[in-house]
């Protein structure tokens, strides 16, 4: 505040105190202390002012903060807590599914066995009846045991023989590959759903890969022709093969869903493949689905996040394929996509790798 333009110093002197003009003099100084006073007390209380605002800024700051880490403590409690559900329920899950192979790995194996054996035996069979089909032609020649002839032609009429002799072997063949499809995709269920194996292991990615399109057919099967390229001379690749498994499959069931709603399933391509890539194995999985929109693609890795319905989508898959992948087998998990057109997702795990985490880095914590 600034002192007014009438000062004490242009008033009357002391001599004159008990005057008019003394009386004004000392008005105006005590005047002026005052003001001087309530200017530094106006000073000191917009200072303490100041600084409590200040304080309370910076607690401000603080305050939000500790909102920031209780709410990321939160989202990953629950994201810890639901990985661990999933992790529960696919245990579950791959016991099951571990129990139910091994219990029919064995009728699988007797009825392939059975059908194989009554497929030799046939073909033995056929032998004797192109030999009682001579001997009859030559009887028939010679007009010989006609009424014996006669009675076997009717025989032969009556069971249909002829068209027994062309369809029992192809019934026997269809029957082979129905138990061979079966016994793979027990043998696929049985190398996918080992809940034992929680560490790495020096690994055929192939047999991964096939195990997991077998175990998955069920998804891609009515929307997708499939087509396979794997590379023949892959090195084994250390991995944990449960848990590589569970990360394609997540990749193909994707996929799958991606080509759901493709008007025809013969332009609707499931295209994986293996490869070798310098020091990585590359697994890559393609479809010619709806497209991951630009404006999405940065959050398709993030937890809980689904562009599906409630029930068809819970968010999880590739938030748990990327820390399998990234987290736990230091590979790279990445993709390309065009809308309209389709998605490819690309795995590489590195063949080298000496940096082995253990399931709990991978698989817990961000
Ligand atoms: N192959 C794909 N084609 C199109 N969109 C995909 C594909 N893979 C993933 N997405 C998108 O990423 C989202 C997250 O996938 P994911 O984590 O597996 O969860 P969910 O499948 O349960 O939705 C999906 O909802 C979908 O929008
Ligand atoms: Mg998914």
């Amino acid at each position: 505040m600034s002192e007014q333009n009438v000062s004490s110093d242009s008033l009357p002197t002391e001599n004159c105190d008990h005057c008019e003009a003394g009386m004004y003099k000392r008005f105006f100084e005590r005047e002026r202390i005052a003001r001087k006073e309530a200017e530094q007390y106006l000073e000191d209380k917009s200072r303490e002012l100041y600084l409590s605002n200040q304080k309370l800024a910076a607690l401000a700051i603080k305050l939000e903060e500790e909102n920031k880490r209780t709410k990321a403590d939160l989202e990953r409690r629950k994201l810890l807590e639901s990985q661990l559900a999933h992790a529960q329920k696919m245990e579950s899950v791959g016991q099951l599914a571990a129990g139910m192979a091994h219990e029919l790995n064995t009728p699988i194996q007797f009825v392939g066995d059975n059908i194989n054996f009554l497929k030799t035996s046939f073909e033995d069979i056929e032998t004797l009846l192109n030999a009682v089909d001579a001997l009859l032609s030559r009887c028939r020649d010679s007009q010989q045991h006609l009424v014996h002839v006669e009675s076997i032609d009717q025989i032969c009429d009556q069971i249909e023989l002829d068209y027994l002799r062309d369809e029992v072997p192809l019934a026997a063949s269809q029957a082979i590959t129905g138990t061979d499809t079966l016994a793979r995709i027990v043998k696929a269920m049985k190398v996918f759903s080992h809940p034992s194996t929680k560490s790495f292991e020096q690994i055929d990615l192939n047999q991964i890969v096939e195990s997991t399109i077998n175990v998955s057919r069920s998804e891609w099967k009515f929307h997708a022709t499939l087509k396979k390229e794997l590379c023949d001379d892959l090195p084994l690749v250390s991995c944990i093969p449960g848990e590589l498994g569970q990360a394609l499959l997540n990749l193909i069931v994707n996929a799958a869903n991606a080509m759901s709603s493709n008007t025809s399933s013969a332009d609707s391509i499931l295209w994986v493949s293996t490869r070798r890539d310098g020091d990585d194995a590359v697994v890559e999985v393609s479809d010619t689905g709806c497209g991951i929109p630009a404006e999405i693609q940065h959050r398709v890795f993030d937890p809980f996040f689904t562009t599906k319905s409630v029930g068809e989508g819970t968010g999880q898959g590739l938030s748990i394929s990327y820390r399998i992948i990234v987290k736990l087998h230091k590979g790279t998990l990445s993709f390309d996509s065009s809308v309209g057109k389709g998605t490819t997702f690309q795995i590489r795990l590195p063949l080298n790798s000496t940096d082995a985490a253990t399931i709990d880095d991978g698989l817990v914590g961000n």
